[in-house]
Order: structure tokens, then sequence, then C-alpha cells
């Protein structure tokens, strides 16, 4: 099944879009604790992700993205950052005369790492989260509902199955446990066929 990267930036993790959990305060203090952090470190957020930027109206409306979200995310952590990891991360945007600024936001606070798995994942990832500008981006995407300035736009999403693999690699370089939950065959259909012989 394919497999996408999906960030939660420092402004999304600050204004509480992820989990209740950690109120901004409280993340800003602790913030060097979590530099380097490992997904052990999100036990303590992994029971109330559910209470994500995504509402309960935007699920019911897309089964596979539940699945995608909720069923199937192979992998989470709070993590920080470290300057040259941020560069790495955005390397072919570093000609970009945003890059400098870009590299500083992503640095400049703990971000959400996940590994989503799903049919298409990628780009449907890609249309749940909206065009880069929120400006631009449509009512009911996550930038189109969250953010208003590019340069604050809430979360990443792999913009290509390849991308997405180096992605993966870079964030998750210890691998990602892959399950799969008993709704599958209730999200897709192939699964639900019956091979008589
Ligand atoms: P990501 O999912 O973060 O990779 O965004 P994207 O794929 O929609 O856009 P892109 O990879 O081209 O740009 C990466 C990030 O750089 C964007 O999400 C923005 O935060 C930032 N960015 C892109 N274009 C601009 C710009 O023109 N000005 C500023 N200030 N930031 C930009
Ligand atoms: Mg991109």
């Amino acid at each position: 099944m394919e497999q996408t990267f999906i960030m939660i930036k420092p402004d999304g993790v600050q204004r509480g879009l992820v989990c209740s959990p950690f109120p901004s305060p409280l993340i800003s203090s602790s913030f060097a604790s979590f530099i380097h952090s490992s997904a052990l470190h999100c036990v303590k957020i992994l029971p109330t992700t559910i209470l994500f930027l995504f509402s309960p109206s935007t699920l019911e409306k897309k089964g596979e993205i539940f699945l995608v979200i909720f069923v199937r995310r192979s992998g989470l952590k709070l993590v920080g950052v470290e300057r040259s990891f941020a560069e790495k991360h955005y390397a072919d945007l570093s000609a970009k005369p945003f890059f400098g600024s870009l590299v500083e936001y992503i640095i400049s606070g703990p971000v959400v790492a996940m590994v989503w798995t799903g049919k298409n994942v990628v780009v449907t990832g890609r249309k749940i989260i909206g065009a880069t500008n929120p400006a631009e981006s449509a009512p009911g995407t996550i930038r189109g509902d969250y953010a208003i300035e590019i340069g604050r736009n809430v979360i990443h999403g792999s913009d290509s199955v390849e991308s997405a693999r180096k992605e993966i690699a870079l964030w998750f370089p210890e691998g990602i446990s892959e399950w799969q939950s008993n709704l599958h065959p209730w999200i897709y259909e192939l699964a639900n066929e019956i091979h008589e012989v």
C-alpha cells in the first residue's frame, strides 16, 4: 500500500491543532526536551491524537481518509529538528528566496512527523491538505480552514511517491511498524471480494 510523509509544522503544534494535552506554554517551555525525541516521547499524546485538526465531519466524508489517519497510521512522533535536518528535508527549495525563513519556521518548535498509508495516499493527502498558499486553499482543506499565510501553513505532505519514500527514510530511519486493521475490508472493496475456487 502507498505511503506518504505528513508533518504538522511548529505553528500547528503550538496552536494546539494536534492534541490538547500539550498547551502552548508547556510546549514552549519544554521544547528543549523534545529535541531529537523518539517515538517513545509521543506515548503520552498518542491516545489523544484522535483530537487531530480533522473534524469528525471531515472524516465522515471519506472512508479512505478515516482509514489513512486513524487506522493505517503507521508512524508518528513529536520531534524537534535541527537546522541541517530541516535544510535536508527542503533541499529541493534551497535556491528559493524564502528558503532561509522556511528553515527558521520548521526549526522554531516541535513538529509531529507521521507516515500515512492507504490507496493513493500521496495525492489524497495533498488534496486534504490544500494548496500551498492558504489564501488559495479551498475551504474544507486543512490549510484552507486553519491557515492564512504561506509561511505559516500548518502542515506538510509529500508531493510524490518518490518524495514520500525519501522523506519517510529521512524522518523514520528506524523504520515503521505496519499493521492492518479489521476495518480494512469495510474501507477497501477488493478486500471484501470472495474468491471462489
Ligand atoms: P510542503 O508540504 O511544506 O512541502 O508545501 P508544498 O509542497 O505545498 O509547497 P513547496 O514544497 O513548494 O514549499 C514548501 C513550503 O515552503 C511551503 O509549505 C511554504 O511553507 C513555503 N513556501 C513556499 N512558497 C513560498 C513563498 O513563496 N513564500 C514563502 N514565504 N514561503 C513559501
Ligand atoms: Mg513540498
